[in-house]
C-alpha cells in the first residue's frame, strides 16, 4: 500500500478551504489503495519525525492558501528545515509531490510565483513537483455553481496520482464571473466575517483589527 501524506498549510486548519479541496480529492482517490495521513502544519512544532514522514512517503500533497503573493510562513519554515534534513540524511526513494494552492483574488495566476517557489524547493531536495492545482476565488468557488470545476480538477489530480492520466503540470481554475460581481460578493463576505467579530463596515475600511 502506498503512503500518502497530506500537509495542510492553512492556519485555519480543519475550517480552511484547503481542507475542503483535499476532501474533494480524497473522494476521487481509491482510498483502499493508500495509507493516508494528514497533518496540519500550524499544529506542529517541527521535528525529525515530520521530516522522516515526508521523506518516506510515496506521495506528498501540500494544500495551502496564498499569503501575500507567497506561501504561509510555516511552509517556508518547513522548506528550510527540510532542505537541511535532506542534506544530512539520504533516502533511496523520493516522494512524488503535488500541490493544491488557492488564493482569494479572482485570477488563479496570482498563485504562479508561489507555485514556482514550491517547484524550486522540490528541485533543491531532489523531489519533483508533478502537478499543481491552482485555484482562483478560493474562498468563494465552492459556493458558486462553478464548484464543478473543483470536482473535475480533483478528479483529474486523483487520476494523475493513480497514474491513469498524463501530467498536466498546472491545472488552473478561474471562476467565470463579471469582476464587479466578484468584488461585491467578496466585500459582502468580509462584511459578514467582520460582523461576527463585532466590527462595523467603517472599522473594516480603516483596517481595524480585533483578535478572535
Ligand atoms: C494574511 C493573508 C494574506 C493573503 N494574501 C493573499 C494574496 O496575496 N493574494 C490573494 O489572492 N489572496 C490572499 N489571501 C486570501 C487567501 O489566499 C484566501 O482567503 C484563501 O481562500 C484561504 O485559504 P484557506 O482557507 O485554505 O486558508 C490572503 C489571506 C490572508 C489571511
Amino acid at each position: 500500500m502506498k503512503k500518502l501524506l497530506i500537509l495542510n498549510a492553512s492556519p485555519k486548519k480543519r475550517k480552511s478551504q484547503s481542507e475542503r479541496f483535499t476532501a474533494e480529492l480524497l473522494r476521487h482517490l481509491d482510498e483502499g489503495s493508500y495509507d493516508i495521513d494528514k497533518v496540519y502544519l500550524y499544529e506542529l512544532n517541527y521535528s525529525k519525525y515530520l521530516f522522516e514522514q515526508i521523506a518516506t512517503s510515496d506521495i506528498v500533497i501540500l494544500a495551502t492558501p496564498l499569503y501575500i503573493d507567497c506561501l504561509p510562513a510555516k511552509v517556508l519554515e518547513l522548506f528550510e528545515d527540510m532542505e537541511q534534513f535532506t542534506k544530512e540524511t539520504f533516502y533511496e526513494t523520493k516522494p512524488a509531490c503535488y500541490l493544491i494552492i488557492n488564493c482569494g483574488f479572482m485570477e488563479a495566476s496570482q498563485n504562479n510565483t508561489a507555485i514556482e517557489i514550491v517547484g524550486r524547493f522540490c528541485q533543491r531536495v531532489g523531489y519533483r513537483l508533478r502537478q499543481a492545482v491552482s485555484i482562483g476565488s478560493g474562498a468563494m468557488i465552492l459556493e458558486t455553481r462553478q464548484k464543478s470545476l473543483v470536482e473535475r480538477a480533483m478528479c483529474q489530480l486523483a487520476r494523475t496520482i493513480e497514474g491513469r492520466e498524463p501530467l498536466a503540470e498546472v491545472i488552473s481554475l478561474n471562476v467565470k464571473m463579471p469582476k464587479f460581481l466578484f468584488m461585491s460578493r467578496s466585500n459582502n463576505l468580509w462584511i459578514q466575517v467582520g460582523k461576527k467579530r463585532g466590527l462595523t463596515k467603517g472599522e473594516l475600511k480603516e483596517g481595524y483589527y480585533k483578535a478572535p
